[in-house]
């Protein structure tokens, strides 16, 4: 089935953000369509309050690498097609990361970029550090000077690119101190290595320190943060979202549908119908309580209502926080990339919004480790 928004679903009403406790959230300025593709109607948008122009829909590409590496990754062959969609679509902001099959992931986009468009200015590439691929020899993970340097040169070349435009930080590491992630960062901007820089999972108070020496030691600061934010967790709302709207860091959540959760194909009793489903052990880990189940349940109320698809739902309720810049989706068929495009022409309504919320539960923090 094509992506079909219907016309209900095509609502005007404008959604009031909540926090979980009910109170209204912090708002930054109308994150209003900043100009369209000439040849899409892809919105685009600022990444935070830096001058850096994204699509409102980033592609994830830990899917793409070797199923070596996990049983549900395409590899370059079967990934392929998806870049070219995405690019053809006007999705300009693609994410990877060092350790997405062991860097297999990141030499696949380089060469899809390289192949599918004239100009690398044109696209938005975002790759991470910390974990490394080095496995666990002692300097090959974490945000130490040595480390960060050395895998970014990495990932430059796995890229076949001069430079990267969004360097994100993986995770916290405890046991590098803050200046010296901050300078080694600063200096990858300095050499001309790194366009902007990014953080992603952590504690609020964690990355307020990140923003607060980087002001007081005149370093880069970050302009977005990678979180885990979706229907069934929204624990980000409390205290991350807001000081991101506060300090005007974009929010880029990843597994927004819940890596295939809100898809409305999980099975209670474990697994479902996908490969995925089936062999993705994290997800189990984060997700698939009763009370998620209730959720996604509701999502699918809520879909069959406004003649969508589930996960065109759960996407539309993530677009809808004004924090958010541009979730990071996933696709394992083609077929995902249309629906998750026709989830932009989604507007729910409060009463929407309201009904997809009622269910959900505190969870416990999720996703930082
Ligand atoms: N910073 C971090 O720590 C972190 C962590 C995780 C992910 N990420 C980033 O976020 C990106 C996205 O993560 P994710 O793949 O977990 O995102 P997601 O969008 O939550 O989940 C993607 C999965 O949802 C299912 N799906 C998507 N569209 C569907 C549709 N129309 N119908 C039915 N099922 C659909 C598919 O599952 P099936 O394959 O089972 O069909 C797909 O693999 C990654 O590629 C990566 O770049 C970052």
């Amino acid at each position: 089935m094509a992506a079909k928004p219907s016309p209900h679903a095509l609502s005007t009403a404008t959604p009031e953000p909540l926090n979980l406790d009910g109170t209204a959230q912090a708002v930054i300025p109308s994150r209003e369509q900043e100009g369209k593709s000439m040849s899409s109607n892809m919105p685009y948008t600022r990444l935070g309050k830096s001058g850096l122009r994204v699509s409102r829909l980033c592609l994830g590409t830990m899917t793409y690498g070797t199923p070596a590496w996990r049983d549900w990754v395409l590899d370059e062959q079967a990934a392929r097609p998806f870049l070219a969609r995405a690019l053809e679509a006007g999705i300009n902001f693609f994410d990877s990361a060092d350790m997405y099959s062991n860097g297999v992931s990141e030499e696949i986009l380089g060469r899809a970029i390289r192949d599918m468009i004239p100009d690398r200015e044109d696209v938005v590439i975002a790759t991470k550090c910390f974990y490394g691929t080095g496995g666990e020899k002692p300097n090959r993970r974490g945000l130490s000077r040595k480390h960060i340097i050395d895998a970014c040169d990495r990932s430059l070349r796995r890229l076949g690119m001069e430079y990267i435009d969004l360097y994100q930080i993986h995770r916290f590491d405890p046991e590098t101190p803050i200046d010296e992630t901050l300078t080694a960062l600063h200096d990858l901007i300095q050499a001309g290595k790194v366009r902007y820089i990014g953080a992603s999972s952590m504690h609020a108070w964690q990355f307020a320190k990140y923003l607060y020496k980087a002001d007081q030691l005149f370093r880069t600061r970050f302009v977005s943060m990678q979180n885990h934010y979706n229907l069934v967790y929204r624990e980000e709302e409390r205290e991350m979202m807001p000081l991101c709207v506060e300090e005007g860091i974009g929010c880029i959540p990843w597994s927004p549908l819940a890596r295939g959760f809100l898809a409305g194909n999980r099975h209670k009793q474990g697994g479902g119908e996908t490969t995925r489903a089936r062999t993705d052990n994290f997800a189990t880990d984060l997700y698939y309580r009763d009370d998620d189940f209730a959720v996604a349940e509701r999502v699918m109320e809520v879909a069959k209502r406004l003649d969508c698809r589930p996960m065109q739902v759960a996407l539309a309720w993530v677009l809808s926080n004004p924090a958010v810049t541009a979730p990071i989706i996933g696709a394992s068929k083609l077929s995902h990339l249309e629906d998750a495009l026709g989830a932009l022409q989604i507007t729910l309504s409060i009463e929407d919004k309201a009904a997809l919320e009622e269910c959900y539960r505190p969870h416990p923090v999720l996703g930082h480790e």
